[in-house]
C-alpha cells in the first residue's frame, strides 16, 4: 500500500477546520480548498486558534503547534490537491454541489488517490459514480466537533477495493481516531439512530410537551446526554440538519426522518445555530 503523506481537505467549515487541524496535528501535509479567499482564511484562522488554545491549555507543546501551523495550508485552486494521497471532502450537505467538486476533483488528482466523503446522509455510491475511481472511493464520516470525538465511520460500498478499505482504516488511525465500519445506508450507523432523536426532540417542543430548556435538561441529567437536543441541534447546525433529514426522508419515506416544520422555519429566518449567533438558544459569535 501507497504511503499517506498529504491530505487535502474540501470545505473549512464546521468539520473541514476540524478535519484540517487533525491531520495536519497527525504529522500530514495538508492541503484545505474553500470557495472565496476569506474563507480560506477564516479557516485557517479557526485552526490556528484551536492549536493555540490546546497550547494554553497545555495539550500540545508549542513547537508542535508551530510544525503543525507550518504543515497546513489553504487555496481556492482545486489543482493544489493534484498530488494529494487522500482527500476528505466536508463541503455543504447537497448532492449537486458535491457531484460538481467529485467530478473537478477526479479530472486533478492524481489517479491512486482515496476519495473520501464526510456526508453525514448521502450514499457513498452516489458520489463514487460521479468519478472515474469507484473503487477508491469510502466514506470517512467525523464527528463534531472533530478534534474531541474520537469516532470516525468507515464506509465501503460495493465497488470499494479492499486496499481503498485498508488504506482509510490506516488514516482514520493515523489521525489518532478509532474506526468502525459501515454500510452505505443514509446515516450509516450514527445518524440513523441520532437523526430521528433530534427531530423528535423538535416534535416534542412543537406539541408542547416541555420547554427547550427542560427537554435539555432532562436528557442531561436523566439520561446522561453531554448536551441535551436542542444544544447539539445549534451545535451541529440547523441548516445542515435540515438537509439531513430532508436527504434521509427521501431515501426512507419514514416520518422519524421528515423535518419537522419548525426546523424548515428556523432554516429559513437565519437561525443556523451557534454557526449564525441564533438558534434555538442565543450564542456569542466568535
Ligand atoms: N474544538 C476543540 N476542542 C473542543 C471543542 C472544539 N470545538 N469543544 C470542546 N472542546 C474540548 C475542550 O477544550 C475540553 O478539553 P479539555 O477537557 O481537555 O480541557 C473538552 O473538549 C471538553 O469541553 P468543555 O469542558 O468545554 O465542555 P464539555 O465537557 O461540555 O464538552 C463536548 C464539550 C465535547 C462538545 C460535549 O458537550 C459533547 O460531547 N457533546 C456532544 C457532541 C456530539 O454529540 N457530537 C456529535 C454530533 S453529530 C455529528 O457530528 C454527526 C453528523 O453527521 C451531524
Ligand atoms: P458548514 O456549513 O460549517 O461548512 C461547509 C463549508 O463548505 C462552507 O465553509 C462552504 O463555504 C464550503 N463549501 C461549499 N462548497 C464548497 C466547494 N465546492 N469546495 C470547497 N468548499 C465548499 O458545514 P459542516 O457542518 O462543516 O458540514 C460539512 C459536511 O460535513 C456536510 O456534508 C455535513 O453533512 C457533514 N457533517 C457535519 C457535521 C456537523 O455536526 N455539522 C458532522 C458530521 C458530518
Amino acid at each position: 500500500m501507497k504511503k499517506i503523506k498529504k491530505v487535502g481537505v474540501l470545505g473549512s467549515g464546521l468539520m473541514g477546520s476540524g478535519i484540517a487541524e487533525i491531520a495536519a496535528r497527525a504529522g500530514y501535509e495538508t492541503v484545505v480548498r474553500e470557495i472565496s479567499s476569506e474563507l480560506v482564511d477564516k479557516g485557517l484562522q479557526k485552526v490556528h486558534g484551536s492549536l493555540g488554545k490546546a497550547v494554553e491549555k497545555g495539550k500540545l507543546e508549542a513547537a508542535d503547534r508551530d510544525a503543525a501551523v507550518a504543515r497546513l495550508s489553504g487555496t481556492v485552486d482545486l489543482g493544489a490537491l493534484a498530488d494529494c494521497d487522500v482527500v476528505v471532502e466536508a463541503i455543504v450537505e447537497n448532492l449537486e454541489e458535491k457531484r460538481k467538486t467529485f467530478s473537478a476533483l477526479d479530472q486533478v488528482v492524481q489517479p491512486d488517490a482515496i476519495f473520501a466523503s464526510n456526508t453525514s446522509s448521502l450514499t457513498i455510491t452516489q458520489m463514487a459514480m460521479f468519478t472515474q475511481r469507484p473503487e477508491k472511493f469510502v466514506g470517512l464520516h467525523f464527528f463534531n466537533p472533530v478534534p474531541v470525538m474520537k469516532l470516525v465511520e468507515v464506509v465501503r460500498t460495493l465497488l470499494t477495493s479492499q486496499e481503498a478499505y485498508d488504506a482509510a482504516i490506516e488514516v482514520v488511525r493515523g489521525f489518532g481516531k478509532e474506526p468502525v465500519t459501515a454500510r452505505d445506508n443514509s446515516g450509516f450507523l450514527v445518524n440513523r439512530l441520532l437523526v430521528p432523536y433530534l427531530l423528535d426532540a423538535v416534535r416534542a417542543y412543537e406539541e408542547g410537551v416541555g420547554s427547550i430548556e427542560d427537554i435539555d435538561k432532562a436528557m442531561q441529567l436523566g439520561c446522561g446526554y453531554p448536551m441535551g437536543p436542542f444544544t447539539l441541534l445549534d451545535f451541529v447546525g440547523l441548516d445542515t440538519t435540515y438537509y439531513i433529514a430532508n436527504i434521509m426522508f427521501d431515501e426512507y419515506r419514514e416520518k422519524r426522518f421528515a423535518p419537522p416544520p419548525l426546523l424548515k422555519q428556523m432554516v429559513l429566518a437565519g437561525r443556523l445555530g451557534r454557526k449564525s449567533g441564533r438558534g434555538f438558544y442565543e450564542h456569542s459569535r466568535k
